[in-house]
């Protein structure tokens, strides 16, 4: 299937590493103009030298910023105005489920956890559709099945993802029919140096009987199955699909109902 994503423009924030990265490339491999932030500052310049080492005929911006702040976004979305003017693609996937397993969190970890998965989201919607000229794109935000069930996941961030999928359908029905926004809802992905890596580093057979009980493929998803999914939402391909969520879980919550 053709994606048409040569030379399209995008955004992705949350980058350097886990599923950010994987869609960095794959936007990348299908010929498409890619800037992306993250953090820390280090990362992102060994990043992106492996980038322009793999795809030395694309255009990569890589930015140190902190998605949580709407000043640093801003300078990052001015920064590709300058460069790109516009945007095609935004897709805003910072965020963390790391937490404490209190049933309600100290007003200060749940205002973390509310600026890591939420605001983070807020800033960079908020910068994309006020970009110069911004008349058409797509938006997707990387949510959690944790938004969706209550499942034993950290509640301040199963509250701040299901927030998500809130933004995300008033976005699509607002903007419609020149944006489309839709949010993606994955399970547990791994990757090395991942969340769910440190938890296997931890206690690998919990995790394994963990995995094999709940996840009826018995087995995590990739970053990379997550990127597959990402593409084909922003291409034209799925130009009937906004204010969607969808699932990519390895049958995981299907039980739930
Ligand atoms: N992994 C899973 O099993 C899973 C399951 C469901 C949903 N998700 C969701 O998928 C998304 C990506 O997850 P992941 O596991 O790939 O995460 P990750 O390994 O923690 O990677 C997050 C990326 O975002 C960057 N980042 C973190 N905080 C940032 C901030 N405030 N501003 C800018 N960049 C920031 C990180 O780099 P720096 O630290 O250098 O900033 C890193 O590049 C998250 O929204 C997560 O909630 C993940």
């Amino acid at each position: 299937m053709n994606l048409n994503l040569k030379d399209k423009k995008v955004f992705i924030s949350g980058g350097s590493r886990g599923i950010g990265l994987a869609l960095v490339r794959s936007f990348l491999v299908e010929g498409a103009h890619v800037a992306f932030c993250s953090r820390n500052q280090e990362m992102v310049d060994s990043v992106l030298t492996e980038l322009k080492r793999e795809f030395p005929s694309s255009t990569i911006l890589a930015f140190a910023s902190d998605a949580t702040d709407p000043i640093s976004i801003k300078g990052v979305f001015s920064a590709i105005s300058d460069r790109w003017n516009t945007l095609d693609i935004v897709v805003s996937n910072v965020g963390d489920g790391r937490s404490t397993p209190d049933p309600l969190q100290l007003e200060s970890q749940f205002n973390k956890t509310w600026q890591m998965n939420f605001t983070s989201a807020e800033n960079v919607a908020r910068e994309f559709l006020q970009m110069s000229h911004q008349e058409q794109g797509t938006l997707i935000f990387i949510s959690s099945i944790a938004g969706l069930e209550a499942f034993g996941a950290p509640t301040d961030y199963s509250v701040a993802k299901a927030a998500l999928f809130a933004l995300s359908k008033n976005l699509a029905r607002k903007l419609a029919p020149n944006i489309r926004v839709n949010c993606v809802a994955p399970g547990n992905v791994y990757f090395p140096g991942g969340s769910w890596d440190e938890k296997i580093q931890k206690d690998p057979d919990r995790i394994q009987k963990l995995i094999e009980s709940t996840v009826p493929m018995k087995r995590f998803g990739s970053p990379e199955e997550i990127a597959d999914l990402v593409l084909f939402l922003s291409s034209e391909r799925a130009s009937f699909i906004t204010g969607s969520c969808v699932v990519i879980d390895g049958g995981q919550t299907v039980g739930f109902h």
